[in-house]
């Protein structure tokens, strides 16, 4: 008697053919500073891709054509919206019709500075109980080692079949860098880790024709900790280079020369500059999530905890740094004004997450002093519940200031005038050159 039931239908091959045509129909969980860049990305390569997202106010703005991300310009999604590539919507009920889902909502930390995961959580058990055979599906957020196969894994297991068979799962983490023109989502390689190499092939093929290189390793713990090495290496290095501007102070040296000087050696050193503290959703937020795990390990990450140390220290230090110049100009904090320029917490982004402005503003009303700031990315601010008024960087109100506060490098500033018209300057960027007039002061970080 001859065997009459159907061939078994082969997922990866079926998947890989829409992959490789264009033809799959992808969803992007969390339309962010990450999902919405690579949304665009996807639909620019000629994906038909929806953007999925709980904030109704942000879909909507979406799918009218308005982007709230800087990195991606209105009209470029509203050709994408026209020509029918890209789609926003609230409605979870499309990742049933999708052949590709890729995570990247938020997870950021909670109270007690444990990561909270449960953004991706719910995002996941929202894809898992509609996951069906010749699924692909990437987590992009920043997470802990483990995330991948401890959580998301029994999940689609549950629902989808055999991983590698009928399902493919993999981490791939996220790596641009907002406001950055020279390397936008589409210039940066991906380095992917699946759960079986099955699943690696799957989601490095469709990374592969949208970014130049594609590096897969073994697995996806692998993935997640090659990206927390990169954060935790940019968080250790600007804690030196903050720690290395207060000793610079203790002897009397100017620490952005002394940095100059060394990134003169064309080999083995990178600079990184000081500032007043660290900001953003993955800096001074990811490290912590493999510190965390590490303690589940029994194991105490010291270069971790020294770093966010020195890192959260800096708002204090910038504090004494205003203290001791109203002082020597016979002024004291109750009551003195003072401009802050720059609350976003980096250069020409107006993103103000974890921003160290925060803290120091809050600390400056505090003590009495009457604050305002000046945001050409910022149009308005609270803090600790109350708004502080923003300003012009007019020469009327940097003459009013009795000190000028640069927190952030805006290009924007024009830092010749803020030095030729502020009386008393702390410049924790280094961008207000020296004065040349005798009725200023310039105290630099
Ligand atoms: N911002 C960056 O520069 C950057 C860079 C690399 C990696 N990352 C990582 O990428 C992830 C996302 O960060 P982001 O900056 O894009 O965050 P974001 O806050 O800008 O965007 C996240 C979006 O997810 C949405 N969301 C939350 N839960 C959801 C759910 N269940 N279903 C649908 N939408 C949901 C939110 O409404 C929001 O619009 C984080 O893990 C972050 O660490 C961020």
């Amino acid at each position: 008697m001859s065997d009459t039931s159907p061939d078994p239908i082969d997922h990866a091959t079926t998947l890989s053919r829409l992959i490789a045509t264009h033809t799959a129909r992808l969803t992007i969980i969390g339309q962010g500073y990450v999902g919405l860049p690579l949304a665009v990305e996807f639909a620019k390569g000629g994906f038909p891709v929806t953007g999925l997202d709980t904030d109704r106010d942000r879909v909507t703005a979406l799918a009218t054509g308005r982007s709230h991300v800087p990195d991606v310009p209105s009209e470029e999604l509203q050709a994408l919206l026209k020509a029918g590539r890209y789609r926003a919507t609230t409605d979870a009920a499309v990742l049933a019709d999708s052949d590709v889902i890729v995570i990247c909502v938020p997870t950021p930390l909670g109270k007690s500075k444990d990561p909270d995961i449960s953004y991706v959580t719910t995002a996941s058990k929202e894809a898992a109980s509609r996951v069906h055979p010749g699924q692909l599906i990437v987590l992009e957020s920043t997470t802990y080692p483990g995330t991948t196969e401890e959580l998301l894994l029994p999940l689609f297991q549950a629902n989808g079949g055999t991983i590698g068979e009928d399902l493919f799962l993999a981490f791939s983490p996220e790596r641009i860098d907002p406001g950055n023109a020279a390397f936008k989502v589409g210039d940066i390689p991906k380095v992917v880790g699946g759960v079986t190499p099955a699943c690696s092939r799957m989601a490095a093929g469709l990374y592969g024709e949208i970014v130049p290189r594609v590096h897969e390793v073994s697995t996806p713990k692998v993935a997640e900790l090659a990206k927390l090495y990169e954060n935790v290496f940019r968080n250790v290095n600007i804690a030196l280079a903050n720690e290395f501007s207060v000793m610079c102070r203790y002897l009397g040296v100017d620490s952005r020369e002394v940095i100059d000087a060394a990134a003169t050696k064309p080999f083995g050193f990178m600079p990184f500059y000081p500032g007043p503290g660290i900001g953003g959703h993955c800096i001074p937020v990811d490290p912590l999530y493999l510190s965390w795990k590490m303690r589940l390990n029994g194991y105490q990450a010291r270069f971790i905890s020294l770093a966010d140390d020195i890192n959260h220290s800096m708002p204090g230090h910038v504090l004494s740094l205003v203290g001791e110049a109203l002082n020597d100009s016979g002024l004291a904090f109750k009551g003195a004004r003072i401009l802050v320029l720059g609350v976003a917490y980096k250069r020409g982004i107006g993103d103000t997450r974890e921003s160290p402005a925060f803290e120091i503003i809050a600390a400056l009303r505090r003590k009495g002093a009457e604050v305002s700031y000046a945001d050409p990315h910022v149009p308005a601010l609270w803090v600790d519940g109350a708004p502080i008024k923003a300003v012009d960087v007019t020469k009327d109100e940097l003459e009013r200031a009795d000190c000028v506060l640069v927190l952030t490098d805006h290009p924007e500033f024009d830092y010749a005038a803020v030095a030729q018209h502020g009386r008393l300057i702390v410049d924790t960027r280094h961008r207000v050159p020296s004065l040349t007039h005798g009725r200023g002061r310039l105290v630099r970080l």
